[in-house]
């Protein structure tokens, strides 16, 4: 029989890159991807940890498998990713359908792993942090990503500890690869068919080789003709310096969308995060983003109800979304995380956080649709990923990261076209194609 792996991915676009990675690899060893559950004999979940009941998502979804292989040849199971880590042979031992566990930070390993455990049939845990000997590993195995919006990780890890987060717990201190391999990597994909790269990283503006940072990343980037567009995502403000900030003002590629999470508004409740950054902070990146050109629009992290979170705060954080005016944002109740500061704090009563939520959501969602409308009966420039299934329409997003979907050909996929706009919702731009442009309109 064949050898055929099943990968469900769960959380942020990190663990996407890294589902693909790990697709990469296991081909080394015979093993080639399939999307029928059905014919699978190694199935892989990439998993999250970062809101409540992640973990028991994972549980759920292992007996979910576990009822549908009931009558047939039982795949190889591995659990990877941020639960993964956190939890280690806890998994093994509440589980025993799952035969691997492995951390983000071991996947050069696994297929040593899955060979060692397909001749011995013994069950294993890997979660030792090794960034370096990961990209070292993963560096000689070609990426065969070929989409036209490619992710590229250039950082991993986290060394802030924000008090609600497991991300430091999960993905370990804060790691830069190799600036040469980056770009070889860019390379690579851009043969490949890339057009837009996102650079991905925990903290992907604390990037830092040798004297190389994000900024020297955008700007060797820049020079692959293939590549139209360059985006970057999460960054933090403390990270946010000035050659980044220039940037905006020098790349010809960098798209005017700046996702810059700001948690809350208030320095009081900012301070209890330990966020290491005040709103004052904020708004001076935001001003200078803003001098430099004024089309730069931000999209944020929200936590509503962080414990000690007053009225005050809340509505501190309300009026920063009123002041910049965040599109595509994301909100979120805190959630306490096992092990993190943030984890035996008092929490604010579910309908107050509730009725905060709603009301932020209300200005974020209010704000996105006046954002969109106003695009109506204009021409903007998209890039074009994909045919819809069997469908005349197509996908591509706008500099700012909406979703359009238009009327177009299969020879614009991977161009930048104007799409003259007609019609919209709250997340989506619907429209024709006018003509083909090469040029940033911000
Ligand atoms: N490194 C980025 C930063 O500093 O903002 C964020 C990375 S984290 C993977 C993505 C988002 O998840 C955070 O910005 C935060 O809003 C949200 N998040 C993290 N922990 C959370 C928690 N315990 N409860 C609710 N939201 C949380
Ligand atoms: Fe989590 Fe981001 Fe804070 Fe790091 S900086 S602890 S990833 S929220
Ligand atoms: Fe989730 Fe880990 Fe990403 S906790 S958000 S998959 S870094």
């Amino acid at each position: 029989m064949s050898k055929k792996i099943f990968v469900k991915t769960l959380g942020c676009q990190m663990n996407e890159y890294d589902s693909n990675r790990i697709l990469d690899t296991v081909k080394e060893i015979g093993f080639a991807k399939t999307e029928n559950l059905e014919e699978t004999n190694c199935y892989l979940l990439n998993t999250c940890h970062i809101r409540h009941n992640a973990k028991e998502k994972v549980y759920h979804e292992i007996g979910r498998i576990k009822k549908k292989f009931e009558f047939k040849k039982k795949p190889f199971v591995i659990v990877a990713g941020c639960v993964a880590q956190a939890e280690n042979d806890e998994m093994l031992k509440r589980e025993p359908y799952i035969d691997l566990v492995i951390g983000p930070q071991a996947y050069h390993k696994i297929n040593n792993k899955i060979e060692e455990f397909l001749n011995k049939q013994k069950k294993m845990e890997e979660t030792n942090f090794d960034a370096e000997s990961k990209f070292n590993y993963l560096n000689q195995i070609k990426n065969s990503s070929s989409k036209v919006s490619s992710f590229l990780t250039i950082q991993e890890g986290c060394d802030k500890f924000c008090h609600f987060c497991v991300v430091p717990f999960t993905r370990g201190p804060e790691y830069s690869r190799s600036f040469k391999e980056i770009i070889s990597e860019a390379k690579i994909l851009s043969q490949n068919g890339a057009r837009e790269i996102i650079l991905l990283g925990q903290n992907v503006n604390a990037y830092k080789n040798e004297n190389y940072r994000l900024s020297d990343l955008i700007f060797e980037i820049e020079k692959i003709p293939e590549i139209k567009r360059i985006r970057y995502t999460t960054s933090h403000p403390i990270d946010m310096t000035d050659d980044l900030i220039d940037a905006y003002k020098f790349s010809e590629k960098l798209m005017p969308l700046v996702h810059l999470p700001v948690q809350s508004g208030s320095d009081k409740v900012l301070k209890l995060m330990n966020r290491k950054h005040s709103i004052s902070d904020y708004l001076k990146i935001y001003e200078k983003l803003k001098t430099i050109n004024s089309n730069i629009k931000f999209s944020s992290d929200f936590i509503i109800a962080y414990p000690g979170e007053e009225e005050e705060d809340f509505n501190k954080t309300f009026d920063l979304i009123k002041k910049v005016g965040f599109i595509n944002s994301y909100s979120f109740i805190f959630s306490p995380r096992p092990g993190t500061v943030a984890s035996n704090l008092n929490l604010i009563e579910r309908q107050i956080s509730q009725n905060r939520l709603e009301k932020v959501q209300k200005e974020l969602f209010d704000n996105q649709i006046k954002v969109n409308k106003s695009l109506e009966k204009n021409e903007i420039k998209v890039l074009v990923e994909n045919r819809i299934n069997q469908s005349n329409k197509f996908f591509g997003r706008s500099e700012y990261m909406t979703s359009v979907i238009f009327d177009a050909n299969d020879n614009d996929v991977g161009n930048i076209i104007n799409v003259k706009i007609n019609n919209s919702n709250q997340n989506t731009l619907f429209g024709d194609s006018v003509k083909k442009s090469e040029q940033k309109v911000a």
